[in-house]
């Protein structure tokens, strides 16, 4: 019990002192011999997280002597409890891990469909998709995969007791933690969707109105994760908490089963790998589209012709888009649950096959994208999460995890204080047919009971003569691929630090719609009017991913890059 309060203790005094002035430290950052900003600098360890309070629980974590994997599912709880949004127990991701001998490592906690899904749950009688059904409510659920994840990663690699990594999550819930403005602002615009799906009362209703420096406290939250400390993974299966998530599904018309609680594993899988110049990439292969992306687009970019690194930015820019739209053509064809259908693994990275598809970019001239229905992504949810964890001995977690849409389905299970995912919209409810991203996909992504729906989540790790190099990912939908593909260009291309490369502007494209999306300044008024000469059109999105890295410095020092889009921080020691 000490322990327990000390660690509390600490993590709070950490998480005041960030809060209190030197909130978010990537804010104020230390001179840089070029003027560009140096993220937070760290002899041993880092937890770099979407949120100051998760990132003090992932340090203090290490410093009581849990390895990076503790760290992992301690923030991984916090999150869940600081950062309801997308931070989850209702939800699923992807955890890439590389230890300090070598050895990789992923594992799949992602949603899967509940056994009652068809494949036509979200058509009307005239085979049209139904707006918004696949999106919002108890039909959106997938069966979550977080619980049980935590608790198989931990199993195999953690080394402190679970009660101990628990219970700063438990303590925030308890206590509440205050609302930084962002969240305010996020929770208020969140509030009518979860009042419209949630059947119960649920502790974001506390206020009608949040303001910044509120305190969210959350005591059903705090029952439901001391239950499954003191239960185990079975409480989600056949305690308390899996009869209220059915009774929640009851009352709001929603599938899930227990059977269905009951039959989900998680998958450890092999990490993908793949090389980027000196460097070896391990990432994240299906059911997530992430990787594969990443590693075709690196390799698009590596054979990419010395005029196009040397030349004006504007044909960098050309060549990155058509390298993009290229892979995200691919991602739409082949790729699903590789448990359910053939996924041409080797064909895609073969690096021939990549040059072929990438031998007919135009140097002048953009490749129309074929024009079928296209969605309209500017409006995608921002709300996914990731962390990136070292600790002093070497290990590397690279984690993302979701509850797909902002505060998910919009269903909080009643008197379990959580949120559920509405992971199943990233199925394909209809050939051809975008989801909230604007992706499309076909039979490799229909809907069939058990089977995880694609994603794009693509944590990473990169190393260099077996050294690790960096760690990273980023939440963003569709828009994950790309953005890790430009923070790996922006370190191991330009140059860039990790916190200069994590703050630099992105853009985006992804096959459908046939759009360059970019960030106010991603690309210059001159560029971009040449760019449109070439035929490419360009829409602004207020802002592409929230990208969470550590990139080991030529001393052996790391950095931390912690994107200032969020409430990003990153603590090291
Ligand atoms: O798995 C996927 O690709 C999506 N469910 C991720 C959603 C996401 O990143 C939303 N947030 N920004």
């Amino acid at each position: 019990m000490r322990t327990r309060l000390s660690l509390f203790a600490l993590v709070m005094l950490v998480a005041a002192l960030l809060l209190s002035g030197c909130t978010a430290q990537h804010k104020h950052h230390l001179p840089q011999a070029r003027g560009v900003p140096l993220g937070v600098v760290a002899d041993s360890a880092m937890v770099v997280s979407a949120h100051p309070m998760a990132s003090a629980v992932g340090v203090e974590v290490l410093r009581q002597g849990g390895n990076a994997i503790d760290a992992a599912v301690a923030v991984h709880w916090a999150l869940a409890v600081v950062a309801p949004w997308a931070g989850n127990i209702g939800g699923g991701g992807f955890m890439v891990i590389r230890m300090a001998d070598g050895t990789t490592a992923s594992l799949d906690f992602r949603e899967v469909a509940p056994a009652a899904a068809t494949r036509d749950m979200y058509l009307d009688r005239s085979g049209s998709v139904v707006p918004g059904k696949s999106e919002h409510g108890h039909l959106a659920v997938g069966v979550p995969g977080s619980v049980a994840g935590l608790f198989a990663v931990h199993d195999s690699l953690g080394r402190l007791p679970m009660e101990r990594l628990m219970q700063p999550a438990i303590d925030l819930a308890t206590q509440g933690c205050a609302l930084t403005p962002l969240e305010a602002r996020d929770l208020n615009a969140a509030m009518p969707m979860l009042r419209r799906y949630s059947t119960q009362p649920f502790a974001f209703a506390a206020k009608d109105r949040w303001a910044a420096g509120d305190t969210l406290r959350q005591p059903e939250l705090a029952s439901t994760l001391s239950r499954i400390r003191d239960g185990g993974v079975e409480e989600l299966s056949e305690g308390l908490t899996a009869e209220l998530l059915l009774k929640e599904m009851q009352r709001g018309g929603g599938i899930i089963t227990r059977a269905d609680l009951a039959a989900y594993r998680p998958a450890w899988r092999p990490a993908l790998q793949g090389r980027y110049r000196d460097l070896e990439v391990i990432t994240m292969g299906p059911p997530s589209s992430g990787g594969i992306l990443l590693l075709q687009m690196l390799r698009g970019m590596e054979t990419a012709s010395p005029a196009v690194w040397a030349g004006p930015s504007k044909a960098l820019i050309h060549r990155i888009v058509e390298v993009e739209r290229r892979a995200f053509a691919d991602r739409a064809k082949y790729l699903g649950d590789p448990d359910f259908v053939e996924v041409p693994l080797q064909g895609l990275l073969d690096p021939g096959y990549i040059d072929e598809r990438m031998a007919d970019i135009s140097a002048e001239e953009a490749t129309p994208s074929n024009t079928i229905l296209a969605g309209d992504p500017l409006h995608e949810p921002m709300h996914t999460t990731h962390f990136s964890i070292v600790d002093a001995e070497g290990n590397a977690v690279s984690c993302t995890t979701t509850l797909n849409g902002w505060y998910g389905s919009g269903v909080v299970v009643g008197g379990a204080g959580f949120v559920l995912n509405n992971e199943m919209d990233d199925f394909s409810a209809a050939p051809g047919v975008p989801n909230a991203y604007g992706l499309t996909g076909g039979e490799a992504n229909a809907i069939q009971p058990g089977k995880r729906m694609l994603s794009s989540m693509a944590p990473t790790i990169l190393t260099r003569n077996e050294e690790l190099f960096m760690v990273l990912g980023t939440p963003g939908g569709s828009t994950i691929p790309t953005s890790v593909f430009q923070a790996v260009l922006n370190v191991v291309d330009h140059g860039m630090g990790m916190q200069e490369a994590v703050e630099a502007k992105r853009f985006h494209h992804q096959w459908q719609p046939d759009t360059v999306r970019m960030e106010p300044g991603a690309i210059s008024t001159v560029d971009s009017s040449a760019l449109v000469g070439m035929g490419h059109a360009f829409k602004l999105s207020s802002s592409i991913g929230r990208v969470d890295a550590v990139l080991r410095l030529p001393d052996g020092r790391l950095e931390g890059g912690a994107d200032p889009r969020g409430d990003d921080t990153g603590i090291g020691y």
